[in-house]
């Protein structure tokens, strides 16, 4: 067998997307709850691109395969031979392939063989079930749900997990329409990322079928399917959440202002929300991310459900995905950044509207801090500090950061200011209608950059504008952006006096209780992150006086709650450990994860480890390996 390759597009997928393309796939899936399963049929519905097609590749890493079979016209099955190319190098973050051979076809069934050259199509269908290496999927127990009645099961398929559930062109250069059916037992609800077609009990089966599609081609990491018991609220006529039962209706209060954040979106982009409706899915706090933009049904950590609605953001950048990211995809891993650089950008466009400047230029210093410490922990030399990095042989998620997100941001917002905001909404409205359905890169944004500052603007300022402007050096360089965004709110002051007083040492700094407790969850980011930033100058003392002071942190919402850990760690002050045990035993969002893990291995390494081995099955798997790795890394 010849040697495989990872394609020169998108180096983390083997698949052959260049010779055959995936339009349309079908998925018949069950789960077994018992035995941790999902098992079920995808038949796939390819289109051929290059006439001397003898192979098909798709990415696979984990899951059985029991057939793989082509299905013809009249609708018969012949077997096709399929081989399973294990490099036998277990850390192949890129998996196992699955290689069907379609050479044999042409001796033993030419007419089949002809005819699918003739009309460049092939349907193919291969049945498979999962297993405990589909690092894809978590499923809790009943113990671990909220009412403790039935298990529970989900997916998180970015950035390249969709092949630890079923093969398929893992790559998002490559989108397709769903179709999904299911059966599943009351009062289980099964659901998929996409519209609802039907629902109904098949007496036969003794069970309830659902089925759904997904017609605008979506890439495979937005493949999302949950199973458990699910309640639903509505928050407008397109917009409503589900949530394990007894959890809805708190959950619409906390995210009513989906449907504003649509409209906004809407508005600046001058392009409809195209997806029909938008769903919200709270899941178990193993859930390792904020968001994920699945479509018509993001899913959220349940710590968002702080009662104040301070975590509403996530909800503006999963929304703002459904246009970049979603319309217009990343079309490798390299150009994460045009995904998420651009949500941010979006994320804060809404939050300006919908919440005011102050609260924006709030987030994005915010984002700037987590910036400037993703930007140290991997040293200012690590390619993993560019936009855009090289993920050759790696999984994405390893090199994964907040560095996409925010130097993303920043260089938009560098951008924006040569040209003005009026014609960088042009810009983005004209860059989503240019390329819906498609997947880019970077360079296609630069296209209709250039063209349109060109088309709008005389001559001469357009040259200037466009001439003084390195891309190149944008997306390349390593460390620090060069330009230097203004980071300064009207609350800047306040929290540098407050900051001062305690450095002072001031016997009680007035009024500090109240005034702290009165800023938005925001402000009192920026002034924890002053302190972690400048932690030399707070000794021991001077820590503890503010926890007093500040009556830190019950009273605050996790993202608080977290960076308290944090700076309380990097102290190694012992005061807190039973308060972070308990955080880390309810919560599972790598964002807080990381740091918190991490600060406790500088710590006390041999207690850290003890505990993160008994604690690691709380954790989604993707979390769990990823901890792990920091662990391993120390030794
Ligand atoms: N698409 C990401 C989450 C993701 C990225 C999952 C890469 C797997 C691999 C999602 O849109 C996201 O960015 N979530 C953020 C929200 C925040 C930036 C407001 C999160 O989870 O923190
Ligand atoms: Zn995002």
């Amino acid at each position: 067998m010849k040697r495989l390759v990872a394609n020169k597009i998108d180096v983390n997928t083997y698949s052959n997307f260049n010779e055959i393309i995936q339009n349309q796939v079908e998925l018949d899936v069950s789960i077994d709850f018992d035995k941790q399963q999902m098992y079920g049929i995808v038949k796939t519905k390819y289109e051929i691109i290059n006439p001397s097609l003898k192979h098909i590749i798709l990415d696979l890493h984990g899951p059985d395969i029991s057939s793989v079979n082509l299905i013809t016209e009249k609708l018969d099955e012949i077997p096709l031979k399929y081989d399973i190319y294990d490099k036998n190098e277990d850390k192949d973050a890129l998996g196992t392939p699955l290689i069907i051979n379609l050479e044999p076809l042409k001796n033993e069934n030419n007419e089949e063989y002809e005819k699918m050259f003739k009309d460049k199509e092939i349907t193919i269908c291969i049945q498979f079930n999962t297993n405990e290496k589909c690092n894809g999927i978590q499923y809790l127990t009943k113990e671990q749900t909220y009412t403790k009645q039935y298990p529970f099961m989900f997916t998180q398929c970015e950035a390249i997990l969709c092949r630890t559930l079923f093969p398929c062109q893992d790559t998002p250069s490559v989108k397709a329409k769903y179709k999904v059916r299911t059966s599943i037992s009351s009062p289980l609800t099964f659901l998929f990322g996409g519209i609802t077609k039907s629902h109904y009990y098949d007496s036969k089966e003794k069970k309830e079928i659902m089925c759904f599609e997904q017609n605008i081609p979506i890439p495979s990491y937005l493949v999302a399917f949950v199973a458990g018991e699910l309640e639903f609220a509505k928050i407008s006529k397109r917009c409503g959440v589900w949530a394990e039962k007894g959890l809805a209706a708190k959950a619409a209060n906390e995210f009513i202002d989906a449907e504003k954040y649509i409209e906004i979106a809407e508005n600046y982009l001058n392009h409809p929300y195209e997806w029909e409706t938008y769903n919200i899915l709270v899941l178990p706090f193993s859930f390792p991310f904020g968001g994920m933009e699945n479509p018509n049904l993001t899913f959220v950590t349940p710590a968002l459900l702080a009662g104040d609605r301070s975590m509403s953001n996530v909800i503006g950048h999963e929304i703002s995905h459904s246009w970049t990211g979603n319309l217009v995809t990343n079309k490798n891993w390299a150009n994460f950044w045009v995904n998420e650089g651009f949500t941010k950008f979006m994320e804060r466009k809404l939050d300006k509207n919908l919440l005011g400047e102050e609260m924006a230029k709030l987030e994005s210093i915010v984002g700037n801090n987590s910036l400037i410490s993703a930007i140290k922990m991997f040293g200012e030399d690590s390619q993993f500090t560019c936009l855009s990095p090289d993920f050759s042989g790696i999984d994405p998620d390893d090199g994964f950061s907040t560095i996409p997100y925010e130097k993303g941001y920043q260089f938009l917002v560098y951008l924006e200011e040569r040209v003005g905001e009026d014609l960088f909404r042009e810009v983005m409205s004209k860059y989503i209608d240019t390329y819906k359905y498609k997947s880019v890169d970077w360079t296609d944004f630069k296209k209709i950059y250039e063209e349109h500052v060109t088309e709008k603007l005389n001559k001469t300022d357009a040259r200037k504008i466009l001439d003084g402007i390195d891309w190149n050096k944008w997306v390349t360089e390593k460390g620090f952006p060069t330009y230097k965004m203004e980071f300064k709110s009207k609350y800047t002051g306040e929290v540098e006096d407050l900051i001062q007083q305690f450095l002072d040492n001031k016997e009680k700094p007035e009024n500090a209780l109240k005034l702290f407790k009165d800023w938005h969850t925001n402000v009192k980011l920026t002034f924890l992150d002053e302190i972690n930033k400048n932690i030399k100058d707070f000794d021991d003392n001077l820590i503890l006086k503010i926890k007093k002071e500040l009556n830190l942190v019950e009273d605050y919402n996790d993202d608080v709650k977290a960076i308290w850990y944090e700076i309380t760690l990097e102290k190694g002050l012992n005061d807190e450990i039973d308060n972070i045990k308990n955080f880390l035993q309810t919560h599972g969002r790598l964002k807080y994860l990381k740091p918190l893990y991490l600060g406790w291995i500088k710590v006390n390494l041999e207690e850290a480890r003890k505990f993160f081995d008994e604690n690691k099955y709380l954790y989604h798997p993707i979390a769990r390996r990823l901890i792990q790795n920091k662990f391993d890394s120390e030794k």
